[in-house]
């Protein structure tokens, strides 16, 4: 055997010794590369005679081929081993059970609030929001509160840090102001200004806490304005949506006189069932009133021309109600178990 059949066997050893990709790209340089043996031969043609050189030319460059061939064999393999140990540490067992797809579905009180739009809307009514962060004079001031009234006290209303003219909205009354604000300016140029009917669901935030109450909760807010709106037609409205939403012309409604700041006359609306469990028990749902004249005034609109009556119902005691739920924090505390029950 001669020393280039050598050099063959040398580099296929070489090259079978090198477990990764950068060991077989050392061998190849010390076989092919600039200064490798390989080239060392090629090198050395230089110095040999014409017919010598063509001989041994023929030979290096065959030895060259092999060498490059078994170079090549063993990047193929290394790739291979590569390749498998990245499919084995990146295998999963398809033969486990799928955790198939659960179904999601509306929060109960989504539902309510959806549902309750939905039939206002039917009634013409349309559905506008307002900010939760909002000024003291929407919450309070334009809705005819008093400077002194207890609701705007620390204990009772979440004011921000640092801040006094801006708070977490009590209630959403404060839509009416800016849905009225935001009509008068819309309908400028007509006269008689067009009616006004509103329903503004959303959250509210109060300093309360207990199975009845919780420092977040939903209102959705009610309004109609225009030029012969009356006490009849809030209670007509009211009483026709609690019998749809209840799914029952069997409801009682009752208007209890009450007092709000900026409603005069004011009233409470209480259901009572027919039938059921709760049957023939008065339960509060909303509070209600014709729209006081000093509200009407700082949302833009003239009293003396125009009358108009509100309501704020509290969606989550209608969802209470009408899934019988018990506790109220129940909504709020994200528990699967029971949210899954409503899908
Ligand atoms: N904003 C009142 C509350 O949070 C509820 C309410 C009462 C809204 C009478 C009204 C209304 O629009 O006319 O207790």
């Amino acid at each position: 055997m001669n020393n280039l059949d050598q050099l063959v066997i040398d580099a296929q050893a070489a090259f079978a010794s090198a477990n990764a990709a950068a060991a077989l790209e050392q061998a190849k340089a010390r076989f092919l590369g600039k200064n490798g043996l390989v080239t060392e031969q090629l090198k050395a043609l230089g110095g040999l005679a014409p017919e010598q050189k063509r001989e041994r030319g023929a030979e290096v460059n065959r030895v060259k081929a092999a060498i490059e061939t078994a170079l090549a064999e063993r990047r193929e393999a290394l790739r291979e081993v590569e390749l498998a140990a990245q499919l084995e540490a990146e295998a999963f067992d398809i033969t486990l059970p799928g955790r198939g797809a659960t179904p999601g579905g509306l929060h109960p009180v989504s539902r309510t609030l959806e549902r309750i739009e939905r039939l206002f809307q039917s009634i013409g009514f349309v559905s506008v929001d307002g900010p939760e962060i909002e000024t003291e004079w929407h919450n309070f001031t334009a809705l005819n509160t008093p400077e002194n009234h207890p609701a705007r006290s620390m204990h009772d209303t979440f004011f921000l840090e640092g801040r006094e003219d801006v708070l977490l909205r009590t209630h959403t009354s404060p839509v009416q102001i800016r849905a009225m604000l935001a009509h008068v300016e819309r309908t400028r140029d007509c006269d008689p200004m067009p009616d006004l009917r509103v329903i503004a669901p959303g959250r509210v935030y109060r300093v309360d806490s207990d199975a009845t109450h919780s420092p977040m909760f939903h209102q959705v807010e009610g309004l109609w304005v225009g030029e012969r709106v009356s006490f009849a037609d809030l209670k007509g409205v009211v009483t026709d949506f609690l019998r749809k939403f209840f799914e029952t012309e069997n409801l009682q409604v009752r208007f209890r006189p009450s007092f709000f700041p900026f409603t005069e006359p004011s009233a409470e609306i209480d259901v009572a069932f027919m039938g059921g469990k709760l049957k023939g028990r008065w339960l509060e749902v909303a509070g209600c009133g014709m729209v006081h004249p000093n509200v009407l005034r700082c949302g833009g609109i003239d009293p003396e021309r125009y009358t108009g009556f509100a309501f704020g119902f509290g969606p989550d005691r209608l969802t209470m109600l009408r899934y019988g739920v018990n506790d109220l924090r129940l909504f709020f505390e994200g528990d699967l178990r029971f949210l899954s029950q409503f899908r």
